[in-house]
Order: C-alpha cells, then sequence, then structure tokens
C-alpha cells in the first residue's frame, strides 16, 4: 500500500508546536523571535517564497522583516545589508533569498553571515556541524525531509538511499544527513549527479530516492524499485496554457506512474514545499532560544 508523504499536513502539526512556544516564550517575559529576509530583485519564484515565509512567521507569532533591495546593488552594499542585521540584536536570524543576481558572489555572501544567526544553514560551519553530528542550523529543504522521515516513522537504518543532485542546499547535505549515525540516517548512500554512469542501476537499486535535480518529471517508473520510498524536491513550473496563471508546477517525478510501485511518496505540491517554511520557523526559534541562553549566561 503506497502512504503519502504529506508536508501540507504535517506542516501544520510543526506551526502548532512552533505556536506553543511562542505563546510560552512571551508567557516568560521574553520576546517573540524575529526573522529577517533579503531579497534581491524580483524574481517571481523568489518573491512567491520570500512572501509566503513572512505570512507564516506573522502565523505563529514571530515578528519578521523583509528588505527588498534593488537587482544591481552591489555586492559590497549587500554585505554592508548583512552586517547591519549580524550586528542588530533584535534580528534573531536572517536569511538572503537565493539565486542572487550574477554580478553577487553567493560564497561571500554566505560566508558574511553570522553562523549564530544564519537560519538557512547555508554556513560552512553550521555544514561542518552537521557533517560532525554537532548540533546546529540544518538547512531547511533536507531538515524538512528529515522531519517527513522520522514523524512518517519511515524506516533509514541499514537502507540503501541514492541522491540525484549536489546541491549545497539539498542534495549534498542530504547525503550527509542519511548517511550519519543518527534516526533518521543510517543509511548506505550514493550521490548521483550530472556525471554519473548509469544512473538506472543506481537508482533501481534505492530503497530511498531522493531526487533533487530540478528536471520536470525526470523519474519515470522503470527507474524505481517495488516498495522503495521517493522524495521529490523538485518544484518546476511547466508552461500551461490552460491554467490561469499560465503554468503548471511539476516535480522532479512523474507521479502518476511512480507512485502506485511506492511504499511512500511525496507529492508535488504539497509535500517536501511546505516543509521548507516549517524547518526555517523551526531554526528561527532555535535561534531566539540559543540567544536567550547566551544571554542568561553573561
Ligand atoms: N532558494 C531556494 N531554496 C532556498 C532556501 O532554502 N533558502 C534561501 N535563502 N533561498 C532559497
Amino acid at each position: 500500500m503506497m502512504q503519502l508523504l504529506s508536508g501540507k499536513a504535517l506542516s501544520k502539526v510543526i506551526i502548532e508546536e512552533v505556536k506553543e512556544e511562542v505563546i510560552a516564550l512571551i508567557a516568560a517575559g521574553k520576546k517573540p523571535p524575529h526573522l529577517a529576509a533579503i531579497l534581491v530583485g524580483n524574481d517571481g519564484a523568489s518573491e512567491t517564497y520570500v512572501g509566503h515565509k513572512v505570512k507564516m512567521c506573522e502565523q505563529v507569532g514571530f515578528q519578521s522583516s523583509l528588505i527588498r533591495l534593488a537587482a544591481d546593488i552591489s555586492e559590497a552594499a549587500l554585505l554592508e545589508e548583512i552586517a547591519q542585521l549580524n550586528n542588530n540584536p533584535d534580528i534573531d536570524g536572517f536569511i538572503v533569498q537565493l539565486p542572487l543576481p550574477k554580478h553577487i558572489d553567493v560564497d561571500k555572501v554566505t560566508l558574511a553571515i553570522d553562523y549564530r544567526k544564519d537560519v538557512d544553514g547555508f554556513h560552512p560551519i553550521n555544514m561542518g556541524k552537521m557533517a560532525q553530528n554537532m548540533p546546529c542550523f540544518l538547512p531547511a529543504t533536507p531538515y524538512g525531509i528529515m522531519q517527513l522521515l522520522e514523524r512518517n516513522g519511515v524506516e533509514t537504518s541499514g537502507k540503501e538511499c541514492v541522491v540525484i543532485g549536489r546541491s549545497n542546499i539539498v542534495g549534498t547535505p542530504m547525503s550527509i544527513l542519511l548517511s550519519r549515525n543518527n534516526q533518521p540516517g543510517n543509511c548506505t548512500v550514493t550521490l548521483c549527479h550530472s556525471r554519473t554512469k548509469d544512473l538506472l542501476a543506481h537508482t533501481q537499486r534505492a530503497d530511498i530516492l531522493v531526487v533533487a535535480l530540478g528536471k520536470a518529471e525526470f523519474v519515470t517508473a522503470d527507474m524505481v524499485k517495488e516498495g522503495a520510498v521517493v522524495i521529490d524536491v523538485g518544484i518546476t513550473r511547466v508552461p500551461d496554457a490552460s491554467k490561469k496563471r499560465g503554468y503548471r508546477l511539476a516535480g522532479d517525478v512523474k507521479f502518476d506512474e511512480v507512485a502506485p510501485k511506492c511504499s511512500f511518496i511525496t507529492p508535488v505540491p504539497g509535500g517536501v514545499g511546505p516543509m521548507t517554511v516549517t524547518s526555517l520557523l523551526m531554526n528561527t526559534l532555535k535561534a531566539a532560544k540559543n540567544k536567550i541562553s547566551y544571554q542568561e549566561e553573561v
């Protein structure tokens, strides 16, 4: 029997948990967590994502600040904005929405963020801590996927896991998280990418298949083992004249033909997507609680 891993349903549960914690913080005389987001330019998808992040902050009782910067802002000016957020004691955590315009070096931006406020978990200090199983901020999408696996009781220990895609924000951290000696985790992980020879041979062996390459409907039924767990991270806008907005959202997996073979599968939309925002909320709450505990130490 195929079961849906619904991020839509789980995110509602987590949002309630976060709300409760905010109420408890305020009852203890603390201020609510405060997340800031920097949005450079006006890319359509980024606008949607950031708008959603801000809206969800309001829903759980966080403060939020959206900092909009022109697409032609200089790298130096963006780094200055980041320095201000690092030094602003009112801000618990912040993100710089990606992608950035080509004239800005994303590595410099990532390194400029104070790792204690890096609620996207992209800073190498957080990535390094993650790899060594130390407390840290996990990147939103991988954190959300781990929550989906854990809270739906998906067994991972000893499983063959194949990750397709090696991005810094999804594929690479997923491969690390699933291989760690943790629960979920303890998989034997293969990280496949554009230079992989015979991808089919790899995917057909996967007990858990994480697909994060950003190609609409790339994974077909023949690529998937009977009973596999399939996690679809893709969300691509495919032109569709029959839709009012002119596009439909497609995952990286051909859901209709793959789903019947699966033990668990995430739908698109409503699977991984909603979990990414809840991860950001969980990280921001953690950043605020960490800050309270530093302050109580001094
Ligand atoms: N662009 C796509 N995913 C993300 C994310 O998790 N965080 C940020 N800042 N930008 C993104």
